[in-house]
């Protein structure tokens, strides 16, 4: 009687609170895809759902005499800045890789969602040889407009890398995103995959062959919108692991190598990559037992101690509410891409029956799991004010987020070119968007777990791709259950 008694007084509070707590893991996945739709540029297919948009951008690289027409918009704005929808496409590519077989039905979405990437990036690359489009369209000019893309008049500047204006880091994440999808795509489209892969080792032969910062040769074209502050190093490494992956060729393994060791950071996002190769890497080390990626799994693990929150060594912050805090701008995207990391690593360590230890406390897979779904929970809505950070999911979501098309009338209703000061009275206006981002996730709330919900706090209120790419994992892992 008596431990039984205890065992439902124990149990109770857990049991209660998993039944309130999780969320529709499935759905979020869903939206969480759909929500790229939203952020085409180019053509639109017929079959696209998100009907509010229309195509646009349907003259970009005429001025170079290119076809650059395609890829995605960044966030809130209607420029193609390659080095962030690179990494974007590089997410989605790692996300379906490692967690397509729990995907069901989205697994087509989320390769549709890729390959919206990777025509655009193949285009960018092979366009013109000796050289590397980087982006279409004047972000400074942009900034100072509110227009939807459908009816944009702002100057569709073609911005490109070359040997003698180098850009290893944009062109090393491109080759990561290439050689990632390659391997996507391997068994759906071996043509199409092959194509990938060729292009992705050209890339990265280029981004080795003339090293320099794309910053230094388009400064403010790229800066500060994604200027490249941790230097090229990262990407070097990060795209190298990729092509290795995808190649298990040794050429990659010494290209590492010579790079040295790298730094030791506690964040990962579109800029700063070493965390996200560490792991990728460490899978050698585990899954492969191959002994010289011995240093990759250390960094990773390194890295994975600075992040819990009960680690000696952590250097990470947690609101009251419970969610990782690392920057007062956009903050949710190093949330989702560190959630991503803690996700793969507990993947990787329970199929291998690996623990670590951080200090004198030893790290199970489960350790990095919790404090994953914590952050997952918290962003469908599990925190303080009781808000989903998910546009169009649950009872309360962002209504004003920091977004062109979605905060002004769909063309599909409203032909008429609004011009470049046109839609400013609806950035003013307090109504809610007229066109709901289905699955956006925005910068996400406060130090304090509040968040404002207004559209010219585009800190808080911007919607991103690499915010979504990189939680397309975590969604996917929780949505197929815990089991494996
Ligand atoms: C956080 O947002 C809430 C809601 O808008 C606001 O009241 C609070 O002052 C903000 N806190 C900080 C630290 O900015």
């Amino acid at each position: 009687m008596t431990s039984l008694f205890f065992l439902v007084l124990l149990s109770s509070p857990l049991l209660t609170r998993n039944v309130e707590a999780n969320p529709n893991y499935r759905e979020a996945l869903s939206k969480s895809l759909l929500f790229f739709q939203g952020q085409r540029s180019g053509r639109l297919p017929r079959d696209q759902q998100v009907s509010w948009r229309a195509s646009s951008g349907l003259s970009d690289g005429s001025t170079a005499h290119v076809d650059l027409t395609g890829g995605y918009y960044d966030a809130g704005d209607n420029i193609k800045f390659n080095f962030p929808m690179a990494f974007t496409t590089t997410m989605l590519s790692w996300s379906t890789l490692e967690y397509g077989k729990r995907m069901g039905p989205e697994l087509k979405n989320a390769r549709e969602s890729i390959r919206w990437g990777t025509d655009y990036l193949l285009k960018c690359a092979r366009a013109t040889p000796g050289k590397l489009y980087v982006g279409v369209g004047d972000p400074n000019v942009d900034h100072k407009c509110w227009e939807r893309p459908e009816d944009m008049d702002t100057p569709r500047t073609v911005y490109s890398v070359s040997s003698s204006n180098p850009g290893s880091d944009v062109a090393a994440e491109t080759a990561a995103a290439l050689a990632a999808a390659s391997m996507v795509f391997r068994k759906a489209d071996p043509k199409y995959s092959r194509l990938l892969l060729a292009t992705a080792k050209n890339v990265m032969q280029f981004a080795i062959q003339y090293r320099g910062a794309y910053s230094d040769s388009l400064s403010s074209s790229v800066c500060p919108f994604y200027c490249s502050y941790s230097g090229y190093k990262d990407e070097l490494m990060w795209g190298a692991a990729w092509l290795l992956r995808a190649t298990n060729n040794p050429y990659y393994e010494n290209l590492i190598k010579s790079l040295g060791g790298g730094d030791q950071p506690d964040i990962f996002s579109w800029d700063n990559k070493y965390a996200g190769a560490y792991v990728l890497l460490s899978r050698r080390a585990l899954l492969n037992k191959d002994s010289n990626f011995e240093q990759y799994k250390q960094a990773a693990e390194n890295f994975m101690c600075k992040i819990l929150p009960n680690s000696p060594s952590s250097s990470t912050q947690y609101t009251q509410g419970g969610l990782m805090y690392k920057l007062p701008q956009s903050n949710l995207q190093y949330v989702t891409a560190i959630t991503f990391l803690l996700t793969t690593y507990a993947k990787y360590m329970k199929s291998t029956k690996h623990t670590f230890t951080c200090g004198n406390s030893v790290i199970v897979p489960d350790a990095l799991i919790s404090v994953s779904k914590q952050q997952v929970d918290y962003i469908l809505g599990e925190n303080p004010i009781k808000m989903s950070y998910m546009v169009g999911f649950g009872r309360s979501f962002p209504k004003r987020i920091h977004h062109r098309a979605s905060s002004l009338p769909s063309h599909a209703l409203l032909s008429k070119p609004l011009g470049c000061n046109g839609g400013f009275q609806s950035f003013y206006s307090q109504n809610p968007n007229p066109n709901v981002l289905t699955g956006a996730i925005v910068g996400g709330p406060n130090q304090s777990d509040g968040y404002p919900d207004q559209r010219d706090d585009y800190s808080h209120s911007e919607p991103a791709t690499y915010i979504n790419a990189a939680f397309v994992g975590p969604l996917a892992y929780f949505a197929a259950g815990r089991s494996a």
